[in-house]
């Protein structure tokens, strides 16, 4: 027999060492290419984000066949979604950084999902009022990101669903409970929201095929635990007429207590920066943040430190140093002693609190048209 794994990974639960190849084989997603990445560079125009080129996406299903049908003339739109259980914090823009840019450089539609429902009935200890409340705020802040009010359009379950209802009521009759038990390893006690649930995740992938009555192709960029989902979202399209959703797959990466996957689920609030923490919050999380530095500062100078385990590093990674240039000097200088972590700390404070201030600006701008974005009128009624 296999040894057993020693990591969880699934759309509910998340525990473990996650090793990521190992992952990949396990859930038969295939990995990202130089080759691929150099086609998105070429589609882009001569450009990719770090998110890309720093390895946080790393796997996919289909990315392929959707960039030879977007050569020919036959552009996708990108779908994601978040459940409102509380505050957004850094890691999950991860996931809206890159829909934002491929919003932005290839021109294509943008597609939330906001799954107040879900987390009502995944998360015991958060009422209706609460999950409906965190998901018009976490929308504001995704909004912020970039968005063009003319091409995004946001399915907030609860106020989308006589919309999304007509297109659910056919998916759902595609999944059967054994399909769901086996995915997300729901048992008797799991409520019966949740086993339906999978099937409004589905809604957004197939809605403009439906939609516009053609097949639409669609990328959704997420983290690798909701690959489940879009199995079976995968799985039951062509049943209905509709395109295979692609996916791009990102790693989870982990908080500033520096163990696996950022996660502020109990009491681990000092495990992420949430966008929502004032400044002397932010600054005192970031000063506390678990580094890959040695003992003491002559230790240091003489041997260096490890960026790869280090939290602040990984910020540094996946958002506040975009500029390859300056990564690299940081990298470098990390590695080889000259950077202190409380120097570093120091700078990478500034930076947050300069993009905290510029995204409270923006967040304020887009309250004049959130609501607009709201899908609430089914495209026709089967
Ligand atoms: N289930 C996701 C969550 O718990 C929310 C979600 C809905 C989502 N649709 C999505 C995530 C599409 C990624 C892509 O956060």
């Amino acid at each position: 027999m296999p040894a057993p794994e020693e990591f969880v990974v699934t759309p509910y639960e998340v525990k473990g060492k996650i090793d990521y190849d190992r992952l990949r084989e396990l859930f038969g997603t295939q990995g990202l290419t130089p080759e691929l990445l150099a086609r998105l560079h070429r589609l882009a125009g001569g450009e990719l984000p770090p998110l890309l080129t720093r390895g946080i996406y790393y796997s996919h299903r289909d990315l392929g066949p959707l960039l030879d049908a977007y050569e020919n003339g036959r552009p996708f739109f990108v779908y994601s979604g978040r459940g409102p259980s509380g505050p957004l914090h850094t890691s999950h823009l991860i996931q809206f950084d890159i829909c934002a840019w491929f919003h932005r450089r290839l021109g294509v539609p943008m597609y939330i999902q906001i799954t107040d429902d879900e987390k009502f009935w995944a998360r015991s200890g958060l009422t209706r009022e609460e999950t409906a409340r965190w998901g018009l705020e976490n929308l504001y802040d995704i909004l912020a990101l970039g968005f063009d009010p003319k091409r995004t359009h946001v399915f907030f379950d609860s106020r989308s669903i006589a919309a999304m209802y007509p297109l659910a009521i056919r998916v759902a009759r595609k999944i059967t409970f054994s399909n769901v038990k086996a995915v997300f390893g729901f048992e008797g006690s799991t409520n019966i929201g949740l086993v339906f649930y999978t099937a409004l995740q589905s809604v957004p992938a197939f809605w403009p095929s439906w939609a516009e009555g053609r097949a639409v192709p669609c990328l959704i960029p997420c983290g690798i635990d909701q690959d489940p989902h879009f199995r079976l979202t995968r799985d039951i399209a062509e049943g209905l007429g509709y395109p295979k959703p692609a996916l791009l797959h990102s790693k989870m990466v982990m908080g500033l207590l520096g163990e696996g996957v950022m996660s502020t689920t109990g009491n681990r609030a000092d495990d992420a920066l949430f966008l929502n923490d004032p400044p002397k919050v932010v600054e005192r999380k970031i000063r506390a943040a678990f580094t890959g530095g040695r003992a003491t500062v002559e230790e240091q100078r003489r041997l260096g430190a490890t960026p790869e385990v280090c939290s602040v590093w990984t910020l540094w990674r996946t958002r506040f140093a975009p500029a390859e240039a300056e990564f690299e000097e940081i990298t470098r200088t990390c590695r080889s002693g000259e950077l202190l972590c409380g120097d570093c700390k120091a700078r990478l404070i500034e930076r947050v609190h300069g993009f905290y201030a510029q995204h409270a600006e923006a967040r304020e701008k887009v309250k004049d048209w959130a609501e607009s974005t709201i899908v609430t009128v089914a495209p026709k009624p089967l």
